[in-house]
């Protein structure tokens, strides 16, 4: 099988995205079906260029993380692998062909199936999925309606509001809603409304990035200009007293079975942070992680369920992390989850919770990205 990994990318998750593909990769060439592939490690730079990530002797770029040092797919060493790659013009070719500056285009041969590790814009959210329904390549993971859907937290809640999940009070602020003092101290207002401590953060991206916690109205404008970095679209979100849990659902190679649900895992930040952010996730080894999370037997079935419904209602395919918070009963009874929200292409990183989470479910790394390679072939 001819698998074309894709990774790094134009959104502030870029990095995120070289430590993940660091870590699929390493599974696919050492997994116990590591014969059955061939491997085609496709970067996309920063500033949107393709590259292919590797040259024939399989060198390639640090995909790690290393004392603190964020990974990079940048302008390649040697003129050589400058090599940028573009879809065949044929959409029953399955093809990708590289352009290398100052040659005739290459074709790289046929592509069975493309695992898009992308995390964040222009790549999980739909835009790199139409480019590959245009292509005729298999990918894996959600389509372009779920994923747009996914990575855009308004829309994502009015979905699964709309369709009886539980999620927390937020506003959105729009690029007009932020561009006139009257629009300002609306915000502001509506902001109050909500009741502070509030979490400000941009409406498409992901890692924490662009989010802060504001526990004072002197300190929302400011936190809305560095959410707007990210993205012109700007959510305000009530902050949800309540434990993290996390729920992965994975598609069975059968496309008419029922998504499985992992067991939930729950995240607790033991670090000098106010919550769950960019250094908790990846850097400092501060996040302490229960799998499965202490919850009772009749919890964990509800946030399975729950983490299930979530996916079907927003269309997802193949793969996706439901994050939830959690809200004991004061009567002793079963408590509440309120959905956070969900990502399409979790990090498959050393640290992140989608592999760790099957894994306790007894599915090894390597058969869980071998299970989610046959499920886009089928
Ligand atoms: N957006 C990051 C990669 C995650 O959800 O794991
Ligand atoms: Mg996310």
């Amino acid at each position: 099988i001819r698998v074309a990994v894709i990774f790094g990318g134009r959104s502030s998750e870029h990095a995120i995205s070289c430590v993940t593909a660091g870590s699929v990769l390493d599974a696919l060439r050492n997994g116990t079906e590591a014969d059955r592939y061939e491997i085609l490690p496709i970067g996309i730079a920063a500033d949107g260029r393709w590259v292919l990530a590797e040259s024939p002797d399989g060198t390639g770029p640090r995909l790690a993380i290393a004392d603190g040092e964020l990974p990079e797919i940048g302008r390649p060493a040697s003129a050589e692998r400058a090599s940028l790659v573009t879809m065949a013009g044929d959409p029953t070719a399955r093809e990708l062909t590289v352009h290398e500056p100052g040659s005739v285009p290459k074709s790289l041969g046929e592509v069975d199936v493309v695992l898009p590790l992308l995390h964040g814009p222009y790549g999980e959210d739909g835009t790199l999925q139409g480019l590959l329904e245009l292509a005729g390549i298999p990918y894996v993971g959600s389509g372009v309606l779920a994923s747009a859907v996914s990575m855009d937290k308004e829309f994502m809640k009015r979905l699964l509001a709309q369709a009886g999940f539980e999620v927390g009070p937020y506003e959105v602020v729009r690029p007009r809603d932020w561009a006139t003092e009257e629009g300002r101290a609306a915000v502001r207002l509506a902001v109050e409304e909500l009741g502070y401590p509030v979490f400000v953060k941009p409406a498409r991206a992901g890692s924490s990035m662009g989010i802060t916690r504001v526990a004072a109205p002197a300190d929302l404008d400011t936190a809305i200009e560095v959410a707007r970095r990210h993205d012109p679209k700007v959510l305000v979100e009530a902050a949800i007293p309540g434990r993290e849990i996390e729920c992965g659902v994975l598609e069975g190679v059968d496309p008419l079975d029922r998504p499985d649900a992992s067991l939930p895992a729950e995240l607790r930040v033991t670090g000098p942070h106010a919550f769950y952010d960019f250094e908790a996730k990846y850097l400092d080894g501060t996040t302490e992680v229960d799998i499965p999370a202490r919850l009772t037997a009749e919890e964990i079935e509800d946030i399975r369920e729950q983490a299930v419904g979530v996916f079907e209602t927003l269309g997802c395919e193949g793969l996706a992390r439901v994050d939830f918070f959690y809200q004991e009963s004061a009567d002793g009874g079963p408590g509440r989850f309120i959905v956070n929200e969900i990502n399409t292409m979790p990090g498959f990183t050393p640290t992140s919770m989608f592999p760790q989470m099957w894994q306790a479910a007894g599915l090894s790394y390597p058969a869980l990205i071998a299970r989610l390679v046959d499920s886009a072939l089928r």
